[in-house]
């Protein structure tokens, strides 16, 4: 009798769990839907108020976070991003009886309280070293293909935090394109509208970037991962329905900017090593040949290619860990790369590997799979993958463990992959 009533005891307990757990998950999911409504209403609200009248157009972009294979988008390889639950929102209307021709887009940024008004003059719009440059950089996309324009109101907010690593500047100009396909009544293929997007940024703010940020704002698919091969623009997409595992990422508070060189000499020493090695890109190298002609190159390419040849590799390996749900290589790639992205790429920071090391110092006993820093490095953010049964100790811990060390307060959310860009 007694065991039976153990028995029956554990499975109340067990059926509590995961009623409790689901209604977790349940207000997790219904909270993000009403923040991301409160974000929308904002927006119109902003709008509404700088601009005395209604918008007709309201378009969102989400930014990205990448699982694996960091610094391989611009060497032909492989990527693993998906779309987070942050988002950019855009409210606009054509200005009244504005004619198409000498037109002013004028914009006002919530998040940094800020109007600024851009003029196309003959079709053309001119950089203006600010924010802007990521909208103008559009702008200029739809001239080139013929597109007319007429004066345009624009307010926009988001919680993609800016500078932090999580593609904010790509979740804005995938906005301003989604935005402009509707107000041009012309929709552009899904990779057009990536490559227009990572032109603009090209061309306007002047950062050399590759394809990954540009292309997982405008394809994420709710609940997967996009293993993207950059040579041949395809992805496919990895399902990622667990509820036993989350995706945390901590931003370390710590700000980079891209443009500040930094990524275009990276991008310039793996140039560098693709002409010693002979091969288009580095995709087409393998580490044999690397080491065959080690004697040619200085160490610090050789180290730059190393990196880029096995982060490839362990990005093809960790999808198929994925599928397969091998969490424990996924983990253990996740960690083999960050180590090759602070030793021989040479693009982390004392606070992201001090994330790193309290989340797994604290996250072995707790079953975290892997971290990493994740995006172009130098601050910003780690990727993590967790147990969702997990998520709050981890969170209050890390947190304390890492101010107590930098004196730094750092943010973190959980998020599931998500929705590309579209209208509402
Ligand atoms: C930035 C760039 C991307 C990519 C990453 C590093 O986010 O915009 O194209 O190169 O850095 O993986």
């Amino acid at each position: 009798m007694e065991s039976i009533a153990f028995n029956i005891d554990n499975n109340e307990t067990l059926i509590k769990n995961i009623y409790l757990k689901k209604r977790v998950e349940t207000n997790m999911q219904a909270n993000r839907k009403e923040e991301f409504n409160n974000l929308v209403t904002r927006v119109e609200a902003s709008f509404e108020s700088h601009f005395k009248h209604q918008a007709r157009w309201i378009a969102t972009a989400p930014g990205r976070v990448n699982l694996i294979g960091e610094h391989t988008d611009y060497n032909g390889g492989f990527v693993f991003p998906m779309a987070i639950e942050r988002n950019i929102v855009l409210a606009a209307d054509e200005r009244e009886g504005a004619p198409y021709g000498n037109t002013e887009i004028t914009i006002y940024s919530e998040n940094l309280r800020d109007k600024q008004t851009l003029k196309i003059v003959n079709n053309t719009i001119a950089k203006t070293g600010e924010w802007t440059d990521y909208i103008a950089g559009i702008f200029a996309g739809f001239l080139n293909l013929g597109v007319k324009f007429k004066s345009l109101d624009i307010a926009l907010d988001g919680d993609v935090s800016i500078g932090g690593g999580l593609s904010s500047s790509a979740a804005l100009e995938v906005s301003v394109a989604t935005l402009l396909e509707a107000v041009a009544g012309k929709t552009l293929s899904p990779i057009e509208k990536v490559l227009l997007c990572q032109k603009a940024e090209h061309d306007y703010p002047g950062v050399p970037c590759g394809i990954m940020d540009q292309f997982a704002s405008v394809n994420g698919k709710k609940d997967h991962l996009l293993l993207l091969d950059c040579e041949s623009q395809q992805a496919e997409a990895v399902p990622f329905t667990s509820d036993q595992y989350s995706i945390l990422i901590i931003d370390s508070n710590v700000k980079h900017s891209l443009a500040s060189g930094a990524y275009g000499k990276r991008r310039t020493e793996c140039e560098v090593a693709t002409e010693i090695l002979n091969v288009s890109t580095l995709r087409q190298a393998s580490m044999v040949k690397l080491e065959e002609n080690a004697n040619k190159m200085d160490p610090v390419i050789f180290r730059r290619a190393r990196h880029v040849i096995g982060e490839i590799k362990r990005t093809e390996q960790a999808a198929v860990a994925m599928k397969a749900g091998d969490w424990a290589t996924v983990g253990n790639l996740m960690l083999a790369s960050h180590y090759s992205l602070r030793d021989d790429y040479e693009v982390s920071c004392k606070e992201l590997d001090i994330l790193v090391e309290l989340t797994m110092e604290l996250g072995e006993a707790k079953g975290v799979v892997g971290t990493r820093m994740t995006g172009g490095g130098f601050g910003g953010c780690t990727v993590s993958v967790v147990p969702t049964s997990e998520v709050d100790d981890l969170i209050a811990g890390v947190s304390q463990r890492y101010t107590e060390k930098t004196g730094i307060e750092p943010a973190m959310f959980i998020t599931r992959p998500a929705e590309g860009a579209r209208m509402i």
